[in-house]
């Protein structure tokens, strides 16, 4: 029987599973390189400003993902909490995306708007003057640490390169945007611009 020479023979039994899997695999896989819902932006979507963009990397630099996701998912508890679920266009920009899986604290996606940048300030410098019970780490730091402006046009050229359209004045524009700005200014812009383009229900 052709069916036991596949049963007794382990190589050809293991070409035939991968064979199967990458089937499987790569029709789930290879529309989502193709379908406008995961490779086009949200109507309205503007790229991030040069403060926003300074701050995101101080986002990174700082290791915010490694307690913060931003990726709402499409959960009753998590709707309610944080507003709408997060949808791939709004990341299509994020270059690398930090939807995190750690969820330490509250997912950050659309914290945009939801406390006033003296909160952040606050809140940053010791979370536990607002939220007595807090164990998020303070950044006191980041109010002494200039943002180095001569590299933000660089980061958006090369952003530019990977598909986010940055006009020339834009880049232009990068170093006195960002010019005489600590980290601290840098992070609560970007904090303030996270997900606001679909509104919470909150
Ligand atoms: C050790 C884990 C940890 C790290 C690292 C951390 N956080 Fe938090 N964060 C928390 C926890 C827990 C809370 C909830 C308590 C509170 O509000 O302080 C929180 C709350 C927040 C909130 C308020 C969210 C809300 O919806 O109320 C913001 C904003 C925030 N963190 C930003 C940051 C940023 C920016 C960084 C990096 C500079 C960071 N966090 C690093 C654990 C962490």
């Amino acid at each position: 029987m052709k069916h036991q020479i596949v049963e007794k023979n382990i190589g050809l039994m293991a070409l035939f599973m991968v064979l199967a899997v990458s089937v499987g695999g790569l029709t789930q896989i290879v529309p989502l390189f193709f379908q406008d819902v995961t490779t086009q932006p949200i109507e309205g979507m503007k790229p991030r400003s040069a403060l926003e963009l300074e701050g995101r990397d101080v986002y990174i630099a700082n290791g915010c993902v490694g307690c913060h996701s931003q990726m709402i998912r499409p959960f009753r508890a998590e709707t309610e909490r944080y507003g709408h679920y997060s949808v791939a266009g709004e990341s299509v920009w994020d270059h690398p995306f930090l939807w995190g899986s750690k969820r330490t604290g509250p997912d950050l996606a659309r914290v945009g708007g939801r406390y006033s940048d003296d909160w952040h300030r606050a809140h940053l410098i010791n979370p536990r003057d607002l939220v007595p019970e807090s164990i998020m780490p303070g950044y006191p730091f980041l109010m002494e640490r200039p943002i180095d402006a001569t590299q933000t046009a660089r980061k958006m050229q090369t952003l530019r390169r990977l598909g986010v359209p940055y006009s020339d004045a834009d880049i232009a524009g990068a170093e006195a945007a960002v010019k005489g700005k600590t980290e601290m200014d840098a992070l609560v812009a970007y904090l303030q611009g996270l997900g606001t383009l679909i509104k919470s229900k909150r």
